[in-house]
Formats: C-alpha cells, sequence, structure tokens
C-alpha cells in the first residue's frame, strides 16, 4: 500500500524530498533506498541545479520529478506510452512541469543530441534491454564529458537466494523474471569510465555508478 505521504504538505515535502525517498523510488525495500541514497550523497550531490538528467525507463515519473525537485532539468522516457501521462501528472503535483519533459521512445536514443547530459539514471530497465553494450554505448554517446551514471537493478544473487525469490513469489511465472548478471556488470564496467559497484545481498540489488568514457 503507498504510504501516506501527503499527511504532510507537498510543498514540504517537495522542500525536504530526500527525506521522502521511499515515495520517489515508489517501490522496492530499504535495500534500493539505502544505494539511491548513496548514489546522492557520495557520487550525485544532491543539489542538481542547472543539470541535464536523462532518466531511461522513467514510468510514472516519480524519480524524474525527485531530479528536479532538486533542481535538475529532467528528460523521461519510457517507451510505455501510457505512462507518460502519469508521469506529466505527477510533475504537476510537484510543480515541476518546467523541469521536466517526458518523452515516448528509448528503444535508440538517436532523438537525443550528444553530450548533452550531466547525468544518465535508470532504475530496473536495462535488464529488459536487449542488445546492451550497443545501447550503453549510445548512452555514453549522450553524456557530456565528465558526465555520470547511476544504474540500480535487481541483481541475480547466489543460487538459494534465487530459490527463494521463486518460492516468495510463486505466483508469478519466474521463467520469465530476468536479473542483472555479472556478465552484464562487466558490460558497464568496460564501457564507462571509473566504474564502482556497490551491492546489497538480500535481496540482491546492485548500483553502478561511472562517468562518460574519456
Ligand atoms: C520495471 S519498469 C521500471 C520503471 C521505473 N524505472 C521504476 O523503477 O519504477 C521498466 C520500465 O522501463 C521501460 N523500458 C524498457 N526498456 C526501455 C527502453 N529501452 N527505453 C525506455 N524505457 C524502457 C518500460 O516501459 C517500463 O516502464
Amino acid at each position: 500500500m503507498e504510504k501516506p505521504v501527503w499527511t504532510d504538505s507537498v510543498q514540504e515535502i517537495a522542500r525536504h524530498p530526500l527525506e521522502h525517498l521511499d515515495y520517489f523510488m515508489e517501490w522496492g525495500t530499504e535495500a534500493w533506498q539505502h544505494l539511491m541514497s548513496h548514489a546522492l550523497e557520495n557520487f550525485l550531490g544532491t543539489n542538481l541545479k542547472g543539470q541535464h538528467v536523462l532518466e531511461i525507463g522513467s514510468r510514472y515519473g516519480r524519480m524524474a520529478c525527485l531530479f528536479a525537485l532538486l533542481g535538475g532539468k529532467v528528460i523521461g522516457l519510457d517507451l510505455n506510452k501510457a505512462s507518460l501521462s502519469v508521469a506529466q501528472r505527477e510533475a504537476k503535483k510537484w510543480n515541476v512541469t518546467e523541469r521536466t519533459a517526458f518523452v515516448q521512445g528509448g528503444k535508440d536514443l538517436s532523438i537525443l543530441k550528444d553530450n548533452s547530459f550531466d547525468v544518465v539514471f535508470s532504475k530496473s530497465v536495462l535488464v529488459l534491454v536487449p542488445g546492451l553494450g550497443h545501447f550503453l554505448e549510445e548512452v555514453n554517446a549522450k553524456l557530456k564529458p565528465g558526465g555520470k551514471i547511476v544504474f540500480l537493478e535487481n541483481a541475480k544473487g547466489p543460487w538459494f537466494v534465487h530459490l527463494l525469490r521463486t518460492f516468495r513469489h510463486r505466483e508469478w511465472d519466474y521463467t520469465k523474471a530476468r536479473y542483472f548478471t555479472s556478465e552484464e556488470i562487466r558490460v558497464v564496467s568496460a564501457i564507462f569510465d571509473g566504474v564502482t559497484v556497490r551491492k546489497h545481498s538480500f535481496p540482491p540489488v546492485v548500483l553502478m555508478l561511472g562517468h562518460k568514457r574519456s
């Protein structure tokens, strides 16, 4: 069930959005929030004023709105057209429509200018992208020199965790579930500069931070 963030006023939350990271991250355990807090506090910073942020797979727009509340100018891309209107409503709620644009797309990134983003963020999307290496080369091209990547993904984890997940979520068709593998982490590390990988072991979640390849 959605947490009752509206007990505070919207304006109050907008002033301190990082205190409501659970709302903006929308779903996931504390592991996801913990890794995202690390990315914000130790890598991105919490003041994105003037920075151009691209979110790939922005879906309902909450993270894009968080980046806008931190001062960024955000483009949220999603393949799913229906999600865009929800994201636009979210932007209205936070009064960040002038700093956000939600656009259908993402199969390839040719609609975006090269060297134009300070930050590319993605959460639980890369695992769905076919031809990951090629796609990430495009992401690299869109970053400005020195630009940053922040990727968060469900990781596979050891066999017993996989078994436990299969049991806990037995109502899902688990043959279709996908997790980010060590091989995919190596692909990210090979494409961007100085990639650091931080993992949470249970549930297995992986955070990848890095820079445009120089
Ligand atoms: C599992 S959802 C995650 C959504 C959101 N990032 C979140 O964490 O709630 C995956 C989303 O990525 C979108 N998606 C998948 N591949 C994409 C791509 N290549 N470009 C843009 N969006 C993509 C899907 O339409 C879907 O909305």
